[in-house]
């Protein structure tokens, strides 16, 4: 990373640490009402002093990491379940935002995890999610990987990344150059969006897990009722 990212990524993390303390949180401003209680996330929730605030007032321009998507939810809640898929193994998290599903792949003792979101912000964030975790901070890549040569991943993980129909196109043509290159597992988590549900994608996955969601979660998710995990089989 250059100069400038390296002043970004400090000046990020400051915001990021002063929000934390103004929030009187201090280590506690993780929701804990969403499907993995045991993770302790820093989250933008009603108790945090932006979440009635006009957007331009934000201090940062869409948070996505802010937020413990209900796609990531479910695919953290599988893998702390099933510790055995990410035991000893090299995961990647891509378009991590908070870091929820990297930290379960850690915490479910994966030999090396890469968390990549190409908003820098992120790296920030989980990075500090790690901390209260109690974990040393994961590796964090800001550069787009969609699209560029595959990595040498045993497991990839995708929370709520089908949100998007470009991203989705992308998404599906890269997947499967990864699992042919290095037979790599593909797990997404993912609500039940329509860009997913539509998309041809779809017709390669196979479910393993369905997650009824939280009632807080719903509320903040537009009527969003459960979320599953899929693995993708690019020859199905
Ligand atoms: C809906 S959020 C999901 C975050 C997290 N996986 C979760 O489930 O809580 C999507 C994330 O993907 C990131 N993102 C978008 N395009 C990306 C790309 N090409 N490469 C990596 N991350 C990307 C965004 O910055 C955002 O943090």
């Amino acid at each position: 990373m250059g100069l400038l990212g390296a002043v970004c990524r400090r000046s990020a993390a400051l915001r990021l640490e002063s929000l934390s303390r103004s929030r009187g949180g201090g280590r506690s401003c993780s929701s804990g009402r969403d499907l993995t209680p045991e993770i302790k996330l820093r989250l933008f929730t009603p108790e945090c002093t932006f979440w009635h605030a006009r957007p331009e007032l934000w201090p940062f321009t869409e948070p996505y990491w802010a937020i413990y998507w209900p796609g990531g939810q479910a695919l953290s809640r599988y893998l702390l379940d099933r510790p055995a898929v990410s035991r000893g193994r090299s995961v990647l998290d891509v378009g991590s935002g908070c870091g929820a599903a990297a930290i379960a792949a850690k915490l479910s003792g994966a030999a090396r995890v890469v968390a990549n979101d190409v908003d820098a912000v992120a790296a920030v964030a989980t990075h500090m999610n790690c901390e209260l975790n109690g974990l040393e901070p994961l590796v964090c890549v800001t550069d787009n990987m969609i699209g560029s040569e595959p990595p040498g991943f045993d497991l990839i993980l995708l929370g709520d990344m089908f949100y998007d129909e470009a991203l989705a196109d992308s998404l599906h043509g890269w997947l499967g150059r990864c699992v042919k290159a290095h037979g790599s597992q593909v797990l997404i988590g993912d609500p039940g969006r329509a860009q997913f549900e539509g998309h041809r994608i779809r017709g390669r996955l196979q479910r393993l897990a369905r997650f009824e969601l939280p009632e807080s979660v719903r509320e903040q998710n537009y009527g969003l009722t459960c979320s599953s995990v899929w693995r993708y089989h690019p020859d199905l």
